[in-house]
């Protein structure tokens, strides 16, 4: 495994792999990786000839200051797991690699971006597509994988490829869970032991709803999961949202969508943690 600073560093590997027939697949991490990223990185190798891993801490994704100085970054560790699981390539570019010059590209994604995490982190999405966009058109992969945990983030993925006509297959994965059903996020690292034991009330609340769907209408399972969670000391719901799971709207009656998800955000303590539950489709 080689480890990459520059782009012009990647750009040569990837025109050479290229030229000799190789197929690339891409993982873009900001590190601080778990057994989340670890089925990213696994499915990458496997459909793949090249992986390529990148570790980016991107500043322009972050509305909140003090989440990107907390932001853990273990690059020694990240890079000892990666060497494990078989990758390639790390690139970890300095902010100067991937920003030359400030971007202020301005997306615009239509109604997805405009609920959930669009409304609660404001800019977040614009600086995701910022920072995919520069990614892949350095890399220019085959392959993209993306976590299902991060289910809007996914969905502004997909809309960013469609507009820029950008030649890159996404592949979503499943959410890991802890075999306490809570999600991997690179944020657990910032839970105590005890907050940990209250945060997986988040997962046990929506499995349960799966079945509280069956009696009760959309609205009233919203008021039952919030409640519920708001009960637990805490834990804070800032959303919890039913949505057609293709246009992130939120849906009034189960029969609205064929695909229905539950998209949810909790603070637990200061960490703000994010799940989310297939109901329908
Ligand atoms: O999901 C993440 O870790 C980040 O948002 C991503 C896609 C690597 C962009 O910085």
């Amino acid at each position: 495994m080689e480890v990459l600073k520059t782009v012009k560093e990647v750009q040569d590997k990837v025109a050479s792999l290229r030229s000799s027939g190789a197929e690339i697949g891409f993982v873009p991490t900001m590190g601080a990786l778990h057994q989340g990223h670890l089925s990213l990185v696994g499915q990458c190798i496997a459909d793949n000839d090249i992986c390529i891993v990148s570790i980016f801490v991107n500043p322009t994704q972050f509305n909140n200051k003090e989440d990107l100085i907390k932001y853990p970054r273990t690059l020694e560790r990240d890079s000892q797991y990666l060497e494990e699981a078989g990758v390639d390539f790390i690139f970890a570019p300095s902010e100067e690699e991937i920003y030359p010059e400030p971007d202020t590209r301005q997306f615009d994604f239509g109604q997805i971006d405009k609920v959930m995490e669009g409304v609660h982190r404001p800019g977040h999405f614009n600086g995701v597509a910022q920072v995919v966009s520069r990614l892949f058109d350095i890399v220019k992969p085959d392959r993209a994988y993306f976590g299902e945990k991060d289910f809007q983030q996914l969905a502004i993925i997909r809309a960013m490829v469609k507009q820029l006509a950008l030649p890159v297959q996404i592949v979503p994965m499943p959410i890991v869970r802890e075999a306490s059903g809570l999600a991997l996020s690179s944020r657990n690292e910032r839970l105590t032991a005890k907050q940990k034991d209250i945060a997986v009330n988040i997962s046990e609340t929506l499995f349960e709803s799966r079945q509280w769907m069956k009696s009760l209408p959309v609205q009233d399972t919203i008021k039952k999961v919030t409640d519920r969670l708001n009960s637990f000391d805490e834990l804070s719901v800032e959303y919890y949202e039913i949505v057609d799971g293709y246009t992130l709207q939120p849906v009034k009656e189960w029969d609205d969508a064929a695909y229905i998800v539950g998209c949810i955000a909790v603070f637990c303590g200061e960490v703000r943690l994010i799940d989310n539950i297939v109901y329908k489709g």
